[in-house]
């Protein structure tokens, strides 16, 4: 079974699609056409219910949205996906993360590896550290851990440990990423050696971020507590084991991964160490079972009551037919303040593409540009731009029916909120009533006159609103599950690649040549960055 070809703008589907967004309707035209529309415009799934009502769609857009996922193949891409085949063509690679956290039996038979024993590792191992029965060169019982990885081997491990700090025991887990030396010694200054595990992170063991990161780590354990030291504070992540060696990282200190989990959707695998490690094994497991779920949620329902399904439609739908370039994830809660920048990479990385499965060029829109922050902060941020600004971004928000730490009145605060800008977004305030609040207040006809345009709000902007009973490691597994799953569905649409990621090779291979002039005395004339090189060296 062929990988889908399909260019999506010329299907049948697109067309009537162009029409309907031609004769769109405000959304409180929608509302006022169904008095069902809550109801008809959401999806209830286990612990999750997801309104969508407040979007641009009644059922014929819903009805030809569906028919485009099917008319691109959508599901001959998900058998091909779950079947194992190799549909990352360009690297020749299949795409088998939900075997990661499955429980079916035949995933050795698919992806080759006996997951169940790799798990068994992770968990020995975490339980180990956890007890405080492996410890440090000098006796002394492991209190931090330090994930050293960048892009997908720390953003998927900083967000969930993060969003899971509510379950952690006695481990502090801290992440380096970035090459910039004072973020590593402003981590590592407060770090006590004998008492800190590092993990090297990286599925290639070639990153140059990660390297140089832990090769400065790696000097100060030496000469601090000796080579001898190396083999009970560094542990390694990667496929490639021969360079972890090479570094100096003992072999039954590394932990696999496989050429199947592309980075960014990493974190279910011994990529998660820190994650195991942070909430202990038990809570990990559950962590994989909310995702599992998802995966046969995902699996098994109609497209148009499927959460990954409608929201990447919900999100074609603005992107191509409205011209809408980005998307805000607006989580109401602090917990999940990682979770923007996470599903940055994931997303942006995926399906900021152009060329498509043909090798051609695309001539449409391809990924949307993910950004956001938590409510209610963004509510003081940037949400006046939302509101009165000239540009339509779709929101995702994000919330809990229950906090964790039961403080009713901040959660029904915070949730006053949540409610409050969907329904801001989508009324407005008209003039009419704008005008009426001024009378009131007393205002002058000539003062409402002239201050009545800048406080209008316009309204009609979508949002998605998702409900969820509680922040535990298995709804967060079940949400992160939901957003892969979406990516994926959306790249099946725009008929692009969506797990490579060469785009981000050239600024590499530059900064490599850059580095190796940096070195030198002389700059090179007619560099781009001649002059500011001069500066930068002198
Ligand atoms: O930024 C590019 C990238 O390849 C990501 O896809 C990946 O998550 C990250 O670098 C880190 O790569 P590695 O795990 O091989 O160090």
């Amino acid at each position: 079974m062929k990988f889908p070809r399909v260019n999506p703008t010329k299907t049948k589907s697109w067309s009537k699609l162009l029409a309907h967004k031609n004769n769109i309707k405000t959304l409180d035209e929608f509302f006022s056409k169904n008095q069902n529309r809550q109801k008809s415009f959401s999806i209830e799934w286990n612990k999750f219910f997801l309104d969508f009502s407040k979007t641009h769609v009644d059922r014929n857009i819903l009805e030809d949205l569906v028919a485009l996922a099917e008319e691109c193949g959508l599901s001959h891409a998900i058998d091909a996906m779950f079947s194992g085949k190799k549909i990352n063509e360009t690297e020749q690679r299949a795409v088998m993360h939900f075997a990661l956290r499955s429980n079916k039996s035949n995933t050795t038979k698919i992806t080759g590896v006996d997951l169940k024993k790799l798990q068994q590792k992770i968990y020995s191992f975490s339980e180990l550290i956890i007890n405080g029965h492996k410890k440090g060169a000098s006796g002394k019982r492991i209190t931090d851990v330090v994930n050293i990885g960048i892009g997908g081997s720390d953003l998927g491990p900083k967000m969930i440990t993060k969003a899971l700090s509510h379950y952690k025991n006695n481990l502090e887990i801290h992440f380096i990423s970035n090459i910039d030396g004072d973020h590593v010694f402003e981590v590592l200054k407060k770090l006590n050696l004998e008492t800190t595990l590092f993990l090297v992170v990286s599925k290639s063991f070639t990153t140059q971020e990660t390297l140089t990161n832990a090769k400065t780590v790696k000097n100060w354990l030496i000469s601090k507590l000796g080579k001898k030291a190396i083999s009970d504070h560094f542990v390694a992540v990667s496929s490639n084991p021969n360079k972890a060696v090479d570094f100096g990282i003992e072999k039954e200190n590394i932990f696999p991964m496989y050429d199947w989990v592309g980075g960014r959707f990493s974190l279910w695998s011994a990529v998660g160490l820190s994650i195991s490690l942070s909430i202990g094994p038990n809570n990990f497991e559950k962590l994989l079972e909310g995702a599992e779920k998802m995966d046969s949620h995902f699996l098994s329902s109609s497209f148009s009551k499927n959460l990954p399904v409608v929201l990447a439609l919900i999100t074609i739908w603005y992107n191509n037919f409205f011209d809408a370039q980005s998307e805000a994830i607006i989580p109401y809660s602090e917990y999940l303040s990682d979770l923007p920048s996470y599903l940055q990479q994931s997303i942006m990385e995926s399906n900021g593409k152009s060329i498509d499965r043909n090798g051609a060029e695309v001539q449409y829109q391809t990924g949307n540009i993910v950004w956001g922050q938590t409510g209610t902060n963004s509510q003081h941020a940037f949400f006046q731009l939302l509101h009165q600004g000239t540009k339509i971004i779709p929101c995702h928000f994000i919330g809990y029916k229950h906090s964790l730490h039961e403080n009713k009145e901040h959660h029904d605060k915070l949730m006053a909120n949540f409610f409050a800008q969907t329904e801001a977004l989508m009324k407005g305030k008209s003039r009419p009533q704008v005008e009426k609040e001024l009378i009131e207040q007393g205002l002058s006809s000539d003062e409402i006159k002239k201050i009545i345009p800048y406080k209008e709000f316009k309204g009609d902007k979508p949002s998605t609103t998702l409900l969820i009973d509680k922040l535990t490691p298995e709804t967060i597994g079940s949400l992160i599950a939901m957003y892969e799953h979406k990516i994926f569905v959306e790249g099946v649409i725009w008929n692009i690649f969506s797990f490579d990621q060469y785009g981000v090779e050239l600024g590499k291979e530059l900064a490599n040549n850059i580095l190796k002039n940096l070195k030198t005395s002389s700059t090179k004339q007619g560099s781009l960055n001649e002059e500011l090189l001069k500066r930068y060296k002198s």
